[in-house]
Parts: structure tokens; sequence; C-alpha cells
């Protein structure tokens, strides 16, 4: 049984449509002082698959423990998780003395409550394998959203530049030119705040051209705003914004407009008004008869 939660529920039915699964929705209510109170369906089968996506994560982390926990005390052997985004993966390392080191804290919680994790376009960066991140060896399934995503543009374009605007997005954008047949190329980045970030953009001709920034997650959307303005600068006809994980937070989509952007795109990793792009079939795929 898939178990989805309010916030999460199309993509929850969703899934469980394209794996032949049955689906509930656990009914979560908040109390006045922020605590929680859920409720499971009483009979479960002995494997049970919950489905959260962990954007603006606390609160849903809390209810995650409180879910994993009851499924298991109302028979439930085998605990999935499917989160296509899994928060706190940024944070690998102390930066400055006394930082909690989020990634492992929280992969190592995920890894004790859940006997299986599978994600999308987790963003590791000194860690290069989820195993290691949440360590339950190859019970921490790290997808790619690169095939959807690539047929996705292909479907609607011809012959753009996808650009990164980091060297941390080489993989997904090489990933994705890679499966359309379509050209690409990498900025190079440095931040010096939240919303503090300058882009150099590559030498490649950008005059006439239609441009899509590609990135795994867009947060305040500056990244990409600042990439944008740079295309727009260097005479691109068109720029547009695909990326797997749309968090958007605050006036984010207002501010790629203002920056040029065109077209906004994300997969349903997060649920947002710019999701084009459904991950059911690649989620799907992952799961074993077990889960
Ligand atoms: C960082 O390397 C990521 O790939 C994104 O570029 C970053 O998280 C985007 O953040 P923001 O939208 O706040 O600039």
């Amino acid at each position: 049984m898939l178990l989805g939660f309010p916030e999460y529920a199309a993509q929850a039915r969703a899934l469980a449509a394209a794996a032949g699964m049955p689906c509930r929705i656990v009914d979560v209510h908040r109390f006045p002082d922020g605590e929680s109170r859920l409720t499971l369906p009483p009979a479960l089968p002995a494997a049970v698959t919950l489905c959260r996506s962990l954007d603006r994560p606390n609160d849903k982390l809390v209810e995650l423990l409180l879910a994993a926990a009851t499924a298991r005390d109302l028979g439930a052997a085998r605990v999935t998780l499917v989160a296509p985004y899994l928060c706190y993966m940024r944070q690998d390392m102390a930066f400055a003395p006394g930082e909690a080191v989020s990634q492992r804290v929280v992969g190592r919680l995920l890894a004790e409550r859940f006997d299986r994790v599978i994600t999308v376009d987790p963003h590791l960066h000194r860690v290069s394998d989820l195993g290691v991140a949440i360590p339950c060896g190859s019970n921490a399934v790290a997808l790619s959203a690169a095939p959807v995503i690539a047929r996705f543009l292909a479907s609607r374009l011809h012959a753009p530049l996808l650009l990164g605007p980091d060297s941390e997005s080489r993989p997904w954008v090489e990933a994705i030119a890679a499966a359309a047949g379509f050209e690409a190329a990498v900025a190079a980045k440095t931040r010096t705040g939240d919303r503090q970030v300058a882009i150099e953009l590559p030498g490649t001709d950008l005059s006439g051209r239609e441009v899509v920034l590609v990135d795994d997650v867009a947060s305040t959307g500056c990244t990409l705003a600042r990439a944008a303005e740079k295309c727009v600068e260097r005479g691109a006809a068109r720029v547009h914004v695909v990326v797997t994980h749309g968090l958007f937070v605050g006036d984010a989509v207002d501010h790629l407009k203002d920056a040029g952007v065109d077209r906004i795109w994300s997969t349903d990793s997060v649920t947002h008004e710019t999701n084009a792009i459904p991950l059911a079939g690649v989620l799907a795929a992952a799961l074993e008869p077990r889960d």
C-alpha cells in the first residue's frame, strides 16, 4: 500500500496508479500549538510505502517519523520512503566550527526509520553516493529526472542551447543534453550570500539563440535569474528555465520573469504552478514488489 500526504496527494495517487498499488492519504491535523496528529489506515499490509517530498521539511520530517513508527505498530514489516525531493543534502560538512552536518544527521535518521529510501536528483556534492549520505547501502536509491526532462524539452523545442548556471549543474545539463541531442554549456557561479550570486557565462555565442537554463534545484531563483540576465545581455532570443526541484521560495518566479525568463518548467517533485513533468513513471519503475 502507498500512503500519501495531503499536500502531495495528487503525486502519490499518480505513483500508486503507475505502480499498481492501492493508495490512501494519511490524515494530518495540525494543532494550534504547531504539533501534528496523524491518522493512518488502521489495517496495513506487510509492506507500506510512504510518499512525501521533503521541501519545507521541518514539520514534514517529524510527521514522517510519526508515520513510519505508526505504520510498523499497525503491522507493516517493511516501510519504504519515496521522497522525490530530499532535504538537507547540501550541508555535507561543517564550514565553521560548531555547524551541524545536516546531511549526516538527517541521512542517519531516515536510514534508521526506513528499509528503503528512493529519491530523485539529490543534491550531493562532496559525497557522491547516496548510500553514504543515507547509510542503508543499496537501499538508498537516487533516480535521475534527466530522461523525462530530455523527452519533455525535445517535444517542445528545436535545437536550444542547454546552459547550466554553475559547475555543480554540469552532470544534469550534460545528461539531459545527451538524451535530447542538444548542445550544452556550463557557466561559473560565485555565491557570496543566500541571494548574492554572480554568474560568468562561457564563451558560447548566444545571439539569437533559444537558451534553456537547467539546474537540479531552484530555491530563491537568484542563480537562474542572474544567469538569465547575462543571457539576455548576450543577445539570446528567448530564455527558459527547467529544474527538477522547483522550491521557488517567496517571489522567486517574479524575480525570474523580471530577469527575462520566458517559460519556467519543473518536475512535480515539489508541488508548484510550474509543474509540467510528472515523475510517477520514473518512481514507479524503481519500486520493487516487496515495497
Ligand atoms: C546549487 O549548487 C544548486 O544547484 C542551485 O544552483 C542552488 O541551490 C539554487 O539556489 P538559488 O535558487 O537560491 O540561487
